[in-house]
């Protein structure tokens, strides 16, 4: 008879899961059998432990993990955007502050977000876009005195050059009743801006310019010049250029000599009427048209002693040659020809046409600037009124705290501009 082999039983078969500290005495107690059960019990117990430490450890990744994937959801964001959210650490600021807008999302996923500004990007509606321009805007307005929830507002609704009249005007407590007013003004463009109500108070709240030595600085109704300034270097010009006896500051005599010489070399003549004038000239002035006019009128037309641009020594009133009246330069060649080309030279149209809620003058068709090259290049390209031009880019900032990053600085450069702006808008 042939033995049969007896089955082997299978290893769970063979041993009983004993809990550990529930384990009975062995009933036969020779030394080797109680060698096996204490080995046995002893695996058993580790094995057991290493098992629930990594449950454990799962529950702890993936439950949480997967609530926040719930609510990621929730808020709006897809399988890939989520991806993108971990990818870049995002979660949880996205979600306590529930942060959603398809324009972020889109922006996380493209990993293009600047995570400095997420609450801007959540309120971004349409086909919106944000850039380093609209970073460094927000910290001037910041800057101004207006909140995180103003601005969110603002850009709830405003579009850029909407915006940025905000830093000339007086600080809005009602940002609101500002919003309204942009939106009841549907036709207002980046070359014509008006406004139902008043932002602006001449003369209020009045500083000295932050620069006198700069060809750069801002003269207008809130900066002026001290009575005493007297730009270094004035010089003549001869009558090619001026009328009898009109004076630039050196470095705008110059340019001014290349301005008229550029124009002449195609057959466009031009001279200056009036360049610098001193606090005594612009205070005769300014008195004169007042007994004309009257104040208010006059407010819109010539600049009180000490808040002229004439007395920057940066300045020109221009005529064309054999035509002398101001009022009907902007027919001129030589008005058409300068409006297109005296960037070219370092110059300014300084009160352009449908800006004076902003410039708080009439246009003024024969009123030039020098600020040199590379800012006139820049305030034409960016199609702004100097005021908000230099409040955005040139102003010095009061403090560090609300600066922006270097980043966001070095982007927004108009002096670099030669380098084409990077694609990623930078972080931090
Ligand atoms: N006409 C300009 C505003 C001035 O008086 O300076
Ligand atoms: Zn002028």
């Amino acid at each position: 008879m042939t033995q049969k082999k007896k089955k082997k039983k299978p290893i769970w078969k063979r041993y009983k899961l004993v809990l550990p500290g529930k384990q009975k005495a062995p009933v036969q107690t020779t030394g080797e059998k109680r060698t096996v059960v204490r080995h046995r019990l002893r695996l058993r117990k580790e094995v057991i432990y290493v098992l629930l430490g990594i449950v454990a450890l799962l529950c702890l990744i993936f439950i949480p993990r997967s609530i926040q994937s719930s609510n990621l959801k929730k808020l709006g964001y897809n399988k890939e955007e989520i991806k993108a959210i971990r990818e870049q650490k995002l979660a949880s600021r996205l979600l306590d502050n529930s942060y959603y807008s398809p324009y972020l999302a889109s922006c996380i996923k493209d990993k293009s977000v600047n995570t400095d500004y997420l609450n801007f990007y959540a309120i971004i509606k349409g086909d919106r876009t944000l850039s380093a321009q609209d970073f460094l805007l927000i910290h001037r307005l910041r800057e101004k005195g207006y909140t995180d929830g103003q601005i969110e507002n603002m850009y709830k609704s405003l579009k850029f050059y909407e915006m940025t009249p905000l830093l000339v005007f007086d600080y809005q407590y009602n940002e609101q009743a500002y919003i309204d007013d942009c939106k009841n003004h549907a036709d207002n463009s980046p070359n014509n801006f008006t406004l139902s109500g008043n932002y602006y108070t001449p003369y209020l709240d009045t500083h000295p310019v932050d620069d006198e030595s700069s060809v750069e600085m801002l003269v207008n109704k809130s900066y002026y010049l001290s009575e005493s300034y007297v730009p270094a270097n004035l010089t003549g010009m001869s009558n090619w250029y001026a009328a009898e006896g009109r004076e630039l500051a050196g470095v705008a005599a110059d340019a001014f000599k290349e301005l008229c010489d550029g124009g002449r070399a195609v057959g466009v003549t031009f001279y200056t009427t009036s360049a610098y004038r001193s606090y005594e000239q612009q205070d005769a002035l300014y008195k004169s048209y007042v007994q004309a006019y009257g104040q208010e009128r006059t407010d819109e037309l010539s600049a009180r002693p000490g808040f002229s641009e004439h007395q920057t020594g940066f300045t020109v009133d221009v005529a064309a040659t054999n035509e002398d009246d101001k009022t009907d330069f902007e027919q001129t060649n030589a008005y058409r020809w300068l409006s297109m080309n005296c960037m070219d030279f370092g110059w300014i149209l300084r009160y352009p046409e449908g800006k004076k809620d902003i410039t708080g003058y009439d246009f003024e068709s024969w009123h030039y600037r020098y600020v040199g090259k590379d800012v006139a290049r820049a305030v034409y390209e960016k199609n702004m009124t100097f005021d908000e031009f230099y409040m955005l880019y040139l102003k010095p900032w009061s403090g560090d705290d609300v600066k922006p990053s270097e980043a966001i600085l070095k982007a927004t450069d108009f002096r670099a501009k030669a380098e084409p702006e990077p694609e990623e808008t930078p972080n931090s």
